[in-house]
């Protein structure tokens, strides 16, 4: 079955914002719309009931100018009447003046309301009746009459004109007293109720806000909690990854043992059985070549047969020492690693030098072959892959242990983990000498070589050991 890889599959887009967030957003946006209007509303209403309380407390001090001036004309015009002198005429003469103007103001600010405007109507028609019977009193009085001028003052109908029109004014302030107090007390419940909006709008908003915050709350402690399940199953698969490849190594290693041991068992057989065959073959063939003293086709397949033996004998032996060389257990590390690297040297054309510095006798078995495995990996990667023309080899004994540096001057690598991604050969030498205790590290450039440093941990003490051990072996 073919399976569509993942990296394909269309994934449904996610929205910027999750929609349980929507809904107190949304909420929110209205709420300030609402605040809005309701300001607006308050506003206005505010606006208005000043509007109208402003027209009553004018109108209020209209009907005051009025009365202040329909009373100054009446004492003036009485103070001439009784004294016969003109300047007591003055504040008549001014209010005569004064009260069409402050009438036609009383009208205007009455402009609006109908019964009102009426009732000023009905009250400024008094005034006027009122100025009237003055005039007419005056007039008599230019002729001479005072006495006619004030008894036309005082008569009956002249008093029930007054009290008329005091009545019109006293009507008239009762109704924009009463005016007023409505107008104050619509102001007081449009106050009342925008503070009661305010309140209301406030006490969703913060509602609103609550329900945002538990929605964070809630969100922040699930997106932690996931984070933590994460965390743990991330944990738990690292634990389970190391565990697997430390089982890897340790099995890797146990291969690498067994695989050592096997080939040293094969070599040792092989070297055994074949020279069993091959040295008494190569006793007979010599023998009949001394005996024969043909010179023909007996000679030529003796020769022929002599030869075949000779490389047979050293295939042998050249497969013995790959298996498990020789000079290694009989020599130790220094001539194995001498031997090998001018072999190498040779069949690649290559020029080497091998330094020693420090007592590396012999050392443990296992870390011989390790070392010498790397060496030997090592040589082979350079006439593999380095193009190099000069290789240097270094063993060195540190306080602490044995070093191994294998160096050339080939192409190098620029980055050798991905180079060692899919190969065995330096992976398999960071086992063998991890296997050992031993680490390793690759140096190298583009360009500028490769340089290979192995390191074995191994006191002196145990050197001394693995020499003792060997020589009563
Ligand atoms: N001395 C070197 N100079 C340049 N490149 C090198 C050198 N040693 C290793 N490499 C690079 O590193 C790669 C990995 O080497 P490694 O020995 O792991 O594998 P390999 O030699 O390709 O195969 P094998 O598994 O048979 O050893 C090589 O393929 C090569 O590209
Ligand atoms: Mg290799």
């Amino acid at each position: 079955m073919v399976r569509e890889p993942e990296g394909n599959l269309q994934q449904p887009a996610k929205p910027v914002l999750p929609t349980k967030y929507w809904f107190p957003l949304l909420v929110a946006l209205i709420v300030t719309g609402a605040i809005l209007a309701v300001s607006e509303f308050s506003s206005r209403s505010f606006n208005r009931t000043r509007n109208d309380l402003g027209q009553s407390m004018g109108l209020q001090s209209k009907l005051l100018e009025l009365q202040k001036n329909l009373a100054q004309a009446e004492a003036g015009q009485r103070g001439f009447l009784l004294t016969h002198k003109p300047e007591y005429r003055s504040p008549y003469d001014q209010a005569v003046t004064a009260l069409p103007s402050i009438a036609t103001q009383a009208r205007d600010l009455a402009a609006e309301d109908k019964p009102g405007r009426d009732m000023l109507a009905a009250l400024t028609e008094l005034i006027a009746l009122k100025m009237a019977t003055m005039r007419s009193s005056l007039e008599r009085a230019d002729t001479g009459d005072f006495e006619g001028a004030l008894a036309l003052l005082d008569s009956t109908d002249s008093r029930a004109l007054d009290a008329r029109t005091t009545a019109a004014f006293e009507s008239m302030a009762q109704r924009n007293t009463a005016a007023l107090a409505d107008r104050a007390a619509r102001w007081e419940d449009s106050l009342d109720a925008s503070r009661s909006g305010i309140l209301a709008v406030v006490g969703l908003n913060a509602a609103l806000i609550a329900l945002l915050a538990l929605v964070l709350i809630r969100d922040t402690r699930r997106a932690r909690e996931n984070a933590q399940i994460q965390a743990s199953f991330a944990e738990r698969m690292k634990r389970e990854v190391d565990e697997r490849t430390a089982q890897l190594s340790a099995l890797s290693e146990f291969l690498q043992v067994q695989s050592e041991s096997e080939k040293a068992k094969l070599a040792g057989e092989l070297h055994d059985e074949l020279s069993r065959f091959l040295t008494p073959a190569q006793m007979d063939v010599n023998w009949l070549a001394g005996k024969c003293d043909d010179d023909g086709e007996v000679t030529r397949r003796l020769t022929r047969l002599t030869e075949l033996l000779d490389s047979g004998i050293d295939v042998k032996r050249r497969i013995i020492e790959n298996l498990r060389p020789s000079l290694l257990d009989h020599l130790g590390l220094v001539p194995a690693v001498r031997w090998h690297v001018e072999e190498a040297c040779k069949a690649a054309n290559l020029r080497c030098n091998l330094d020693v510095q420090g007592n590396v006798e012999r050392l443990s078995p296992d870390v011989e072959i390790a070392l010498y495995r790397v060496v030997q990996e090592s040589m082979a990667n350079i006439v593999r892959h380095a193009r190099a023309g000069r290789v240097d080899i270094l063993l060195e004994r540190m306080t602490d242990g044995i070093g191994v540096t294998v160096r050339d001057d080939g192409v190098g690598m620029a980055d050798v983990k991905v180079a060692a991604r899919d190969s065995y050969g330096i992976e398999g030498m960071r086992q063998r000498l991890r296997a050992v205790g031993g680490r390793m590290d690759i140096d190298s450039r583009p360009g500028s070589g490769t340089a290979v440093r192995a390191f074995v941990p191994q006191r002196l003490s145990e050197a001394l050991d693995a020499t003792l051990t060997r020589q009563n072996e």
